[in-house]
């Protein structure tokens, strides 16, 4: 495929720059009344997306789109959802979306539909979930499960950690999730020092079951168990695997009839709609995880259905293009106004950083362009007190993504309001800025001198022109959950395609741990080190000398 910069309407679109950059949003608002209407974008009656606060036009989304065609996006979008080898660079297919697929749905893979499948573990889970909320599943000492480990990491912890925390109005199970995710043992320390051995179910989530930080915590939670029961015959009524390597989890202990399956073409940071999900099950009960899956699936329809022009994820993954790429924008804030969201940038960091993080094409040659942005955010109103001055008036512009609620799950109508007031006044100020007529007016308003408002109007004029999206969702519910970790998954895969790259493989992680396999060893021993870099060489040996 031709790359993105020779493409004739990506070079129609850097011609766009100037023009689009010498217009402020101000401008761009008080010449169009229209404006809103015409670029906010609805999904279904729950969810609006409003792109009017970023440095574009109808022309300019027009040719982003036209753009978006050219570069066959329609086929990469209908191969999402079928036979495909998106991941070739380890000969897998991407197929999350059937996951999330209802009963008499398609998805075929090798000739085989593999809904049916997907729903024969679906209806495993669930009886599981059954037999541990009804107290059915018991343990070494006869007692109900109360709290659930989950032992994995990346993929395998970020996804079912974040939906956890974010759905925490709704866990009413009487099951308590923890997750384990760090080689520092502290974390490992900090949740068993505060659960009980005889009623803590552990979840050892891994894909490859090769992980060394789930292996590593895995065994010294058995360890631990054991030292409590004393019996190893007791174990597996403590320890469930959800996995693609059946014979792993036999070797580590753990029976077939214990392990929950799902299959390669699952990439781990797409699985929390899997088994991986079970987390999410326990804690909120299996149809509140159906109904995330429901919402992940009308996403999935939207994106298949809609046209470009109002296709959701397609528009943000076009924008972030425009952004990153004409613009020069080389990050993206992400600002959930929702305390429960507040895993939800790295949930996203791990989901578009590791995806499209990447270098070289699908044709193994070297991008001279720019690709996946450094993503990062914190939850509103928080990050207001910390690093939004940057945002504000800082050298760098990020384009901010906030994330709302009209209702909230709590009766505290007054924080509510401020919340959402807040929120969108930060898109507000951002946007529009306050120019140096209005600050001295204010100052002399406040009764300051001529001398002083000279002196304090730069530092108080704020530029604006800062561009931000808002998500506007009705409720926060399963379902809409779903659909919104579903749009983030749309945007990284449209934005890898148009990239032309494997947003499905994440070779760049193997080094390190191949090197760290290595210093494991030598810090084993109390010798000296002389086989590395001398950096390497000197912290080793000051690490001996101090432990
Ligand atoms: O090291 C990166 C990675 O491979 C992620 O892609 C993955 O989600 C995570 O490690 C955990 O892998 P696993 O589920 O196989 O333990």
């Amino acid at each position: 495929m031709t790359s993105l910069h020779q493409q004739p309407r990506f070079v129609a679109l850097q011609e766009f720059k100037r023009r689009e950059q010498a217009m402020s949003l101000a401008a761009r608002f008080a010449e169009d009344p229209e404006r809103f209407s015409r670029f906010c974008f609805a999904f279904g009656s729950h969810l609006r997306v409003d792109l009017s606060r970023q440095h574009w036009s109808s022309e300019v989304q027009v040719l982003l789109c036209e753009l978006a065609r050219d570069m066959k996006l329609g086929p990469a979008i209908a191969a999402l959802f079928g036979d495909n080898l998106f991941n070739h660079t380890e000969g897998r297919a991407a197929l999350h979306t059937a996951l999330r697929m209802p009963v008499g749905a398609s998805a075929v893979l090798d000739g085989v539909n593999v809904v049916p499948q997907v729903h024969v573990e679906l209806a495993r889970l669930r009886a599981f979930c059954d037999r541990v909320h009804t107290g059915e599943w018991r343990g070494f000492g006869g007692q109900s499960i109360t709290d659930v480990v989950n032992i994995g990491i990346g993929g395998s912890d970020l996804g079912p950690a974040m939906v956890v925390e974010a759905l925490a109005p709704y866990q009413d199970k009487g099951i308590r999730a923890h997750f384990v995710s760090n080689m520092d043992g502290a974390q490992l320390a900090s949740v068993l020092a505060v659960v009980d051995p005889a009623r803590t179910l552990f979840v050892i989530s891994s894909k490859t079951f090769t992980t060394d930080e789930t292996m590593t915590n895995a065994r010294a939670a058995r360890a631990w168990l054991l030292a409590a029961c004393n019996d190893p015959a007791q174990v597996k009524k403590h320890f469930v695997a959800v996995s693609t390597n059946a014979a792993a989890v036999q070797a580590f202990g753990i029976s077939p009839e214990h392990m929950f399956e799902f299959w390669s073409w699952v990439g781990g940071r797409f699985s929390l709609w899997s088994a991986i999900g079970l987390p999410i099950a326990l804690a909120l009960g299996f149809e509140r995880f159906e109904q995330l899956l429901a919402g992940a699936h009308e996403m999935d329809e939207h994106l298949r259905h809609t046209p470009f022009e109002q296709n959701i994820p397609v528009l943000l993954a076009l924008l972030s293009i425009w952004n990153i790429n004409v613009l020069g924008l080389q990050s993206e804030g992400i600002f959930p106004y929702s305390h429960h969201l507040k895993r939800f940038p790295a949930y996203l960091q791990q989901l578009n950083m590791e995806s499209n993080g990447k270098g070289v094409n699908n044709t193994g040659e070297k991008i001279t362009h720019n690709t996946g942005p450094i993503v990062w955010g914190e939850v509103g109103t928080n990050g207001q007190h910390a690093f939004f001055q940057l945002l504000h008036q800082g050298s760098q512009v990020v384009p901010a993504e906030f994330i709302g609620f009209a209702r909230s799950c709590y009766d505290y109508p007054e924080h509510h309001r401020k919340l959402l007031a807040n929120m969108l006044a930060q898109a507000q100020a951002l946007a529009f800025g306050k120019d140096r007529q209005q600050v001295e007016a204010e100052l002399a308003a406040e009764g300051q001198s001529a001398e002083a408002i000279a002196k304090l109007a730069p530092y108080k004029v704020m530029d604006g022109n800062r561009p931000s999206t808002t998500i506007l969702c009705d409720e926060f519910n399963p379902h809409n959950l779903g659909a919104l970790i579903a749009l983030y998954e749309h945007k990284t895969f449209v934005q890898g395609m148009l990239w032309n790259i494997n947003s499905f493989d994440q070779w760049g992680v193997e080094l390190g741990k191949k090197l760290a396999a290595r210093l494991i060893d030598d810090l084993a021993d109390d010798g000296v080190t002389t086989s590395h870099d001398s950096a390497t060489n000197g912290l080793l040996a000051q690490i001996k000398a101090w432990r």
